[in-house]
């Protein structure tokens, strides 16, 4: 295996297939929400099968799309030789994306930052393939406020839920995470969206937009 892949074959195949019928239920108005307004020079986090490729609006120039998963990586390939802008699909892992320092107009994340095996790390990766004044574009399920259900968010965790979803995680406050990684929140929607009973613990979602500073704190070196 190379150091820019994660095997999750069984779940690819799974997420393959159940996120068709996803989409239909509603997905496909989430994501494109999520893309919405983005131009420039984009780098998608494990992009999946690419299933947001279609949304990407005809002022973004390029999207680097990283995927390390093989199976998936190569229908995220199939997706963008349809899509309407250009897409390169690559190999590549969260912990070190294979994109240039400030190289990014924008990032976008969405139902991945669950799976990341280190938050905090993926974060300052993505603040340093952004342009100052970049923006982080996330669509994510997130542990829920209420905390009944917080409770059984953190039962899935501790049991099932990650072997079964690919090394997902429900129970992450991925929003304060990205406001912790020094981004600045510019817009964030919440709401409870469950596509099938089969992803309940991923039920409550947020979408919008977060910003790295356009300036750096004084003295601050570029990152790299
Ligand atoms: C639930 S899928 C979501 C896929 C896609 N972003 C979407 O919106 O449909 C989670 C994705 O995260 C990817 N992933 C898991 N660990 C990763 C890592 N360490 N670095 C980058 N991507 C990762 C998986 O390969 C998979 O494509």
């Amino acid at each position: 295996m190379g150091s820019g892949e994660v095997r999750h074959p069984i779940f690819a195949r799974v997420f393959d297939r159940l996120s068709r019928g996803e989409e239909d239920a509603g997905q496909r108005e989430h994501r494109r929400r999520a893309l919405a307004g983005l131009r420039g020079r984009v780098v998608e986090l494990g992009a999946g099968n690419g299933l947001n490729f279609e949304h990407y609006p005809d002022t973004v120039t390029e999207v680097v799309a990283v995927e390390p998963e093989p199976f998936l990586r190569q229908r995220a390939r199939e997706a963008a030789a349809h899509a309407a802008v250009s897409v390169t699909v690559v190999e590549g892992v969260a912990a070190a994306l294979p994109v240039d320092d400030e190289s990014c107009d924008a990032a976008v994340t969405s139902l991945v930052l669950c799976s990341v095996p280190d938050q905090a790390a993926t974060l300052r990766e993505l603040r340093r393939v952004l342009e100052p004044g970049g923006e982080l574009r996330f669509y994510e399920h997130v542990l829920s406020p209420r905390p009944g259900f917080g409770r059984f968010q953190r039962a899935a965790d501790a049991t099932l839920w990650p072997r079964l979803a690919g090394g997902c995680h429900a129970a992450r406050d991925t929003l304060a995470a990205i406001e912790r990684a020094g981004f600045d929140v510019e817009r964030c929607d919440r709401f409870d969206f469950r596509p099938s009973i089969l992803v309940a613990p991923a039920t409550p979602k947020i979408l919008g937009l977060a910003r790295r500073p356009a300036t750096r704190p004084a003295g601050a070196a570029a990152p790299g």
